[in-house]
This record gives structure tokens, sequence and C-alpha cells, in this order.
């Protein structure tokens, strides 16, 4: 029987997902090869790409002017990337420091550039988003970070930017609607909720790279990866197929209006266990203290 996993991540996988991934590994489409012995240039490879860009850019409502990447290096290599493509030398960014991964999101921006802290909620241990910060106008980019997986805490609503909006989506992309053209760039390392661990999801809006006068490293680069479609080196291919299988199980069940749902439903029902124990433990310990 299949065992609960309260994990933030990895998560869960839809079990249809498994057997088709379980099945490409050992015969790909009836092709007499595994998923993992074709070349990643090859015909069936490429279908599996776009069939996984183009969830994605369903499933989200991503705008024809965005990139859809899957990259490695998990979010973290993200937490480099975002401020050597969009910090120029001489301008500086803007972060808000909401929970631990926004910190190191933090750290990184400081090794690279000019790094402005707009709000901290460090103060009560990351128990509350920040509010009631200004966005300097002459910031490259705002970085927020949408759901704070160790404190469980998350934004409700972004806040109205001048300047671009960079968001750390790890931990609730794909739980909720959202409104991608609010960003111009999104990632997600996939392993909480849309596939395993090894592939990274960076939703890029077209026109912000190559603003920057600094030298980046190739593979470091958004442009080395949006030219060659994500195949500039050798892909995680088994990632990706997993990511397009889940995506395709999501898609079956009506999308994210309807995950969604499901995850209001799963809210519901451990509130209500919670009042359930309260309400047995309350007799509990009036009797531990009459005694
Ligand atoms: C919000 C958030 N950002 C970034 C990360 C780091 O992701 P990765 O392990 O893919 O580098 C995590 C991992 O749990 C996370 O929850």
């Amino acid at each position: 029987m299949k065992k609960h996993n309260f994990g933030a991540g990895p998560g869960i996988l839809p079990e249809e997902a498994l057997r088709k991934s379980a099945q490409a590994v050992l015969d790909l489409n009836g092709t007499g090869l595994s998923l993992l012995e074709i070349s990643h240039r090859s015909k069936d490879f490429d279908a599996i790409l776009q069939k996984a860009k183009s969830l994605v850019r369903e499933l989200l409502g991503v705008p024809e002017n965005y990139s859809i990447l899957f990259l490695q290096g998990g979010a973290s290599t993200q937490f480099a990337m975002v401020p050597y493509n969009l910090l120029p030398v001489d301008g500086k960014a803007a972060y808000i420091e909401s929970g631990v991964w926004a910190n190191k999101a933090i750290k990184e921006a400081k090794m690279v550039g000019n790094t402005e802290v707009l709000a901290t909620s460090k103060d009560k241990n990351f128990s509350y988003i920040p509010k009631n910060f200004s966005i300097p106008a002459d910031a490259a980019y705002l970085h927020v970070t949408s759901n704070n997986t160790i404190y469980g805490t998350q934004m409700k609503s972004y806040p109205d930017s001048p300047i671009p909006v960079v968001c750390d989506m790890s931990s609730d992309i794909f739980s909720k609607p959202v409104d991608v053209s609010k960003f111009d760039l999104i990632y997600a390392g996939a392993q909480k909720n849309m596939g395993p661990a090894g592939v990274t999801l960076v939703i890029i809006k077209n026109d912000i790279c190559g603003k920057v006068n600094r030298t980046i490293p190739t593979m470091l680069n958004y442009q080395t990866h949006i030219e060659g479609d994500s195949l500039y080196n050798t892909p995680p291919v088994f990632p990706i197929y997993v990511c397009m299988a889940t995506l395709e199980w999501l898609q079956s069940i009506g999308g994210v209006p309807a995950i969604t749902k499901i995850n209001q439903k799963k809210l519901q029902c451990s509130m209500l266990k919670l009042i359930v124990i309260l309400c047995l433990l309350e007799p509990l310990q009036l009797k531990t203290v009459q005694k």
C-alpha cells in the first residue's frame, strides 16, 4: 500500500506518471530502446521536450513572449543565475527576505553585485510575509519567494512593481493559478510539484536577457538555453520525461483549477482533524491539571 509523505519535497507523484516513466525506462514507445539510451537530439526525445514545454505553457497560461526552459543545478543555481543575467555591474537588485531560501538567494546575489534587502521577517523567525515596503524604481529587479517551504508562509498577492519581478516558485508552482504576465522570470525546482529532482523549470520573458554589461559563463547564461531550446548540453532526460507525464496527468484531471480544489479540500480536512485532536486533548489536559 502506498504510504503518505508529509515532507515538503520531494513529493508524491501520480501513479500513472510513475508507471508511464518506468515503462519509458524499459522501452520508449516500442522503439526497442530505453529513454535513457536514446540521443537527446533524436525525434523521440524532441517530442517529449516539446510536449513538456507545451503542457507548461497551457497549464500555466504562459504568454508567447516567454521561453520555457528545463535546466540543471536545482533552484539553488537560479539564486546565482538571476543576478548574473539581470543585475548590471553598476546597478542594484532588490530582495524580500521571507525565509531561508530567500536568504540563500540574497547571499548569492551579494556575491554578484549591489543587493538591497527591502524587507525581512527574520525578526519573528520568518513567521510572516513582509509587507509595507517601497520598491526602488532604479533597481534592476525585485526578487520574491512565493512560498516559504520551511515556515509555511505563502504570498497571497504580489506587489505592483515598477521593475521586473523574479519569483522563486519552487514550492507552490502548479498548486494554484498564477498570472505569469506579472513576472519577468519564474523558477522552480521540479521535485515538489511536477517531477523528480534533477530538473529546474525556468519561465523567462525573452526580452529581459542580454542587458547586463558583464561576461556570463556560457552555462549560466539564459540566452544559451533560450537559443539552444534547453539542449545546449545533454539535458536530464528522465526528470523531463517524468515532468511531462505528471503534467499530462494534471491536464487529465482538469488542470491547475482542479488541483487547487483538491488542495483546498486537503486543507479543510487537516483543519478538521486538528480541531478534533484539540477537542480531545482539552479534557485530557484538564484531568492532568486536576490531578
Ligand atoms: C522555496 C525553495 N527555493 C529553493 C529551494 C532549493 O531547491 P533545490 O534543492 O532544487 O536547489 C527549495 C528547496 O526546498 C525551496 O523550497
